[in-house]
């Protein structure tokens, strides 16, 4: 009679116990050994960030790879119950708009001084929401043999795109998923005024083959021939030049934008800390030097890292007054990717 209820108080604590301890271990070792990353720059750099990330810190990494204006969109949308603790990468206009709309977290990271000037002030418009890791040059990729099989003349600058020979010939991605592609749109605003910077996206529109989701996606098809022009950042089209695609960057003529590629703390996140750590290491010249090893040649915001001859010359190239901050207004981004998905888009081609 007492054999049994002893057995079963005791087989009752023990169950409760081993729960018990099993939750001890795995809620705080779980928050604090995992960092949801999502991954706005490409696919590769994401791989190589997490596993020297892992190496370094014993902490694991799960690694989402998804465009800069998707990813401002799932973080939004997931406000209430963020899953992401990074934001990793990505032209700064929509880590800005995610830092006024309170999306991102502020961090101060001790790596601060560490970085050029323009990346610290990057940080400061946000309210230190959101901190600079490289810049990259707009322009746009030629396939020489595509053209040259086409008997289209080499464009050098903006205007020569809207020439009705590039009819289908040119590859975009979608602004709306797409940081690439909203570096385009703010530049084009920025250099011609708003109206006629959208008469000529609405000129442009009649020789693009297809918007693309993802902004390396017209970069790709340059190299496979896909298309004659593709229009990009400048370091990705010198990525493939240097693994022998027949293609060529150009700055163009009118002078043109740049990204400030960026990475924020997500706000809300469970492995806040873990993600912390992980902002760091983006600041840091370890993971700045991945694409060195890559050849993807943005330029770093951490002044230690070195900046090797095939890199882009940004001096040779004509820039406009590229306005990052305006640009990443949360009204301003969001009027403007309406107006085009409006005015622009639903156009017929
Ligand atoms: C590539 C470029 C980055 C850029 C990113 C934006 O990874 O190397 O410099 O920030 O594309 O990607 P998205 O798909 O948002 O245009």
């Amino acid at each position: 009679m007492r054999l049994f209820p002893d057995l079963a108080i005791r087989t009752l604590c023990a169950v409760a116990s081993t729960a018990l301890l099993s939750a001890i271990l795995a809620g705080p070792a779980a928050a604090q050994g995992q960092v949801t990353v999502y991954c706005s720059i490409l696919e590769e750099q994401c791989r190589e960030g997490s596993a020297l990330f892992e190496k370094a810190t014993g902490i694991k990494v799960l690694m989402v790879r998804k465009s800069t204006g998707e990813t401002y969109a799932t973080i939004k949308a997931e406000s209430a119950n963020p899953k992401g603790d990074v934001w990793w990468g990505g032209p700064g206009e929509a880590h800005l708009q995610a830092a006024e709309e309170g999306l991102t977290e502020e961090y101060k990271s001790p790596m601060l001084p560490q970085l050029y000037d323009w990346a610290v002030r990057h940080a400061e418009v946000s309210r230190f929401r959101t901190t600079g890791i490289y810049l990259g040059a707009l322009g746009f990729g030629i396939n020489t043999e595509v053209l040259k099989a086409r008997n289209i003349p080499e464009p050098k600058c903006w205007a020569d795109l809207l020439d009705p020979k590039f009819k289908d010939e040119v590859q975009l991605a979608d602004p709306n998923s797409s940081g690439t592609a909203y570096t385009l749109l703010a530049t084009i605003v920025q250099l011609f005024g708003e109206d006629k910077g959208f008469d000529y996206l609405k000129g442009l529109h009649k020789n693009i083959s297809q918007y693309t989701k993802s902004g390396i996606a017209p970069i790709n098809a340059l190299k496979l021939g896909e298309t004659g022009v593709g229009i990009g950042f400048i370091h990705d089209i010198m990525t493939q030049k240097l693994a022998g695609a027949p293609v060529k960057a150009i700055a163009p003529c009118e002078g043109t934008g740049y990204e400030t590629g960026s990475v924020s703390l997500i706000k809300g996140g469970k492995g806040t800390d873990a993600g912390r750590k992980f902002v760091d290491f983006a600041l840091g010249v370890e993971a700045q030097s991945i694409n060195n090893r890559l050849k993807i040649y943005s330029m770093p915001s951490n002044r230690e890292v070195v900046i090797p001859p095939e890199a882009p010359d940004f001096k040779s190239m004509k820039f406009i007054a590229y306005d990052t901050a305006k640009y990443g207004a949360a009204e301003t981004r969001t009027r403007l990717l309406k107006k085009w998905g409006d005015e622009v888009k639903s156009l017929p081609r």
